[in-house]
């Protein structure tokens, strides 16, 4: 799902110096590939009206010649010809290094493990649905596979600038949880609500979240969580106003500015936000309190 954390420092056995493996998608189970079909078309009813129009279009790239969990070389080889972005398996959550290369090389990692089906509704560690129906719609829309490779580059340079929490928060605020305005209502687009029924109407129907205006600066500095839907969601105007805040912004400065500020913790509103919906936070803390 991010990149902030990892257990191993090499490639496991069987894995390239890459980090990557063999999908082995014959090794899949029917159950496994019914795992999949059944998320997928829950998720498939629910996006319509919800989903941000680029996400919508995207899904496309993911109607493959078989049912069930997508194969990556046939996958691959679609969204190449669309945006040159590949899928490659890797065994697990990889070293930020190495999931920084491979972005900044078009190249998106997935888990090749599919959840079990107790876990239809949640699970923390991204799992194939989650990186594949999540991320990969959106990496067939031209503006955003551009936004990824600059952000692959980014944290190459946040590791260097010891910035690489503040940058992490903004993949956390954009490609997993970003809102847009369309102009004719909120929809979603980041991943980590995508590829969920329930923060798909959470985040767009509940009055509990702070939904707020993007800002970088502001982004940049939020903490987040990973165990509960999120507590404030950040909503950008449009992909092309994303890309210039981001890709055609240098950051070093802004890393040097808020470094020195202190962080914000979930849920806060400043005086300097644009509020586009404050949230009642009836729904927090959730599994952390539970
Ligand atoms: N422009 C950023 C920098 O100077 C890198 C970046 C690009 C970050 C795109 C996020 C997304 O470091
Ligand atoms: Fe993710």
């Amino acid at each position: 799902m991010t990149e902030e954390t990892h257990v191993l420092d090499s490639p496991p056995p069987g894995a390239a110096t890459d980090w990557t493996v063999a999908q082995d998608w014959s090794h899949y189970t029917a159950e496994e590939h019914a795992t999949w079909d059944t998320l997928f078309q829950r998720q498939r009813a629910l996006l319509p009206g919800r989903a941000a129009d680029a996400y919508l279009r995207g899904l496309e790239v993911l109607n493959l010649s078989k049912p069930g969990i997508p194969d990556f070389e046939e996958l691959s080889e679609r969204l190449m010809k669309l945006t040159g972005w590949q899928v490659v398996a890797v065994p697990g959550l990889v070293p930020d290094e190495v999931f920084f290369d491979h972005m900044a090389n078009r190249r998106f990692v997935a888990g090749n493990f599919i959840r079990r089906p107790d876990q239809l509704d949640y699970i923390q560690e991204p799992d194939v649905f989650h990186d594949v129906f999540g991320h990969v719609p959106m990496l067939a829309d031209p503006v955003f596979a551009d936004y990824l490779e600059a952000y692959g580059r980014g944290g190459q340079r946040a590791l260097e600038l010891g910035a690489l929490k503040q940058l992490g928060r903004l993949y956390w605020y954009t490609v997993e949880f970003g809102l847009i305005d369309e102009g004719d209502g909120l929809r979603i687009y980041g991943s980590g609500i995508v590829s969920s029924a329930a923060e798909t109407r959470f985040a767009l129907e509940s009055d509990s979240p702070h939904r707020i205006a993007f800002d970088l600066k502001r982004v940049m500095r939020t903490d987040y969580r990973i165990d509960d839907f999120q507590q404030n969601y950040f909503v950008i105007p449009g992909f092309d106003a994303l890309l210039r805040a981001t890709v055609e912004t240098d950051f070093a400065p802004l890393y040097g500015e808020i470094l020195a500020q202190p962080d914000v913790p979930v849920a806060t509103i400043l005086p300097e936000d644009e509020v586009i919906t404050r949230g009642s936070q009836a729904h927090a803390g959730g599994a952390a309190e539970a």
